[in-house]
């Protein structure tokens, strides 16, 4: 059996704050031990960047006892190194290649995937596809695709439907839109000019600039005026798009977000989903998600791959380990064009 390592690279959160405040890189800190049970040890070659990494930052205590110095991050592609006795066959094999996200209680628990191994409960990952590096099996198999993959179970989508994508451009959103043109939708991304030559080229029909039509929900009553959409798809959050989408969204169309879940308390919920209408609520189906990530969506996401549902992974950018601080800064800017990857080693 392979020597695992003592030590290794990590990033921990010293201190709650934005990440360059926050975070420290240590060079040996303690490598997770050999794996039990159910579980892998992945040797990390990328960890990809998510917006709730940065809220974990922000507001889950690091002196809690079970949480000191925490290391962040939930989406991870690397190889096996070392795997439990109860793990599949399929998984037993040093140096598959596997990808996806961690459970939102290991990060807690501050076991997260910016470091150079990560223990894993072998039901939270899916083979990497052949077809896509693991740069970019990090970016599309973790949250962002898991993330798409819930909102487009919960919309069903029909060939021949319209469908607008608000935040088509970010990391979620580019890898909906790919699934529901796949899906044959006829796709509206909403995202600034920057992004409307990158949307297209992942399948948009039309791009539809929020900047130049400000505020977007009276463009899109006059455009949608006489064929309203059947899906609205909310990856950016914003509350009037969900308020004014009687005028541009079917009476049996759903609008489905995933901002302001549960990192943002139940006020959305509660205003968008419970108000009745004669009390000023809005006459249309409201949906907020919130991922718990999971091997079996990782997985599904995968298949799209192969399958080639999914055949571009929009990559903004690849940083060292030694820039996570400014890979975040990045993400913080809210301007990524797809996702922010660091590459850990290899
Ligand atoms: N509920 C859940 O379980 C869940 C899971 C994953 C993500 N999320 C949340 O979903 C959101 C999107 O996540 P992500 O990973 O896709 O983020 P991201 O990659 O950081 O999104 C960046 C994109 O957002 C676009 N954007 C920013 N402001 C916009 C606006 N006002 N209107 C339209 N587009 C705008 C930007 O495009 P332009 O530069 O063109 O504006 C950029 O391409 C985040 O708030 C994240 O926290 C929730």
């Amino acid at each position: 059996m392979t020597e695992l390592p003592k030590t290794m690279k990590a990033w921990v959160v010293a201190r709650n704050g934005a990440p360059k405040d926050a975070l420290q890189l240590k060079t040996d800190w303690p490598a997770p031990a050999a794996p039990t049970g159910n579980n892998i040890l992945v040797k990390i070659s990328h960890a990809a960047l998510n917006p709730a990494d940065m809220h974990f930052m922000l507001v889950l205590p690091t002196w809690l006892p079970f949480r000191r110095s925490p290391i962040p991050g939930l989406d991870f592609a690397g190889e096996i190194v070392a795997a439990g006795p109860d793990v599949s066959p399929e998984l037993q094999k040093v140096g598959t290649k596997v990808c996806g996200s961690l459970g939102v209680s290991q990060v807690a628990f501050g076991k997260g995937s910016l470091a150079e191994y990560v223990q894993v409960p072998a039901e939270l990952v899916a083979v990497q596809p052949e077809r896509m590096s693991s740069l970019e099996a990090a970016g599309v198999m973790g949250c962002a695709g898991q993330t798409a993959a819930i909102m487009i179970k919960e919309a069903d989508v029909q060939p021949g439907q319209r469908v607008l994508i608000n935040g088509a451009s970010g990391g979620v959103g580019s890898v909906l839109l790919q699934i529901a043109k796949a899906k044959g939708a006829t796709v509206y991304a909403v995202c600034s000019e920057a992004n409307a030559e990158m949307v297209k080229r992942l399948g948009a029909d039309e791009a539809i600039d929020y900047k130049a039509h400000d505020p977007i929900e009276v463009h899109l009553a006059e455009k949608f005026k006489d064929e309203h959409l059947d899906f609205i798809f909310d990856c950016a959050g914003s509350q009037p798009l969900f308020t004014h989408s009687p005028k541009y969204l079917k009476a049996d169309g759903k609008f489905i977000n995933i901002v302001g879940g549960r990192s943002q308390g139940i006020v959305p919920f509660v205003r968008n989903k419970l108000v009745p209408v004669f009390l000023g609520g809005t006459p249309r189906s409201y949906r907020l998600l919130g991922l718990s990530p999971a091997g079996n969506l990782a997985r599904e996401v995968a298949k799209w791959v192969e399958e080639g549902l999914v055949t571009q992974a929009p990559i903004d950018s690849e940083f060292s380990m030694e820039e996570a601080v400014q890979a975040y800064e990045k993400l913080a800017s809210k301007r990524a064009k797809g996702k922010i990857v660091v590459k850990i080693q290899g």
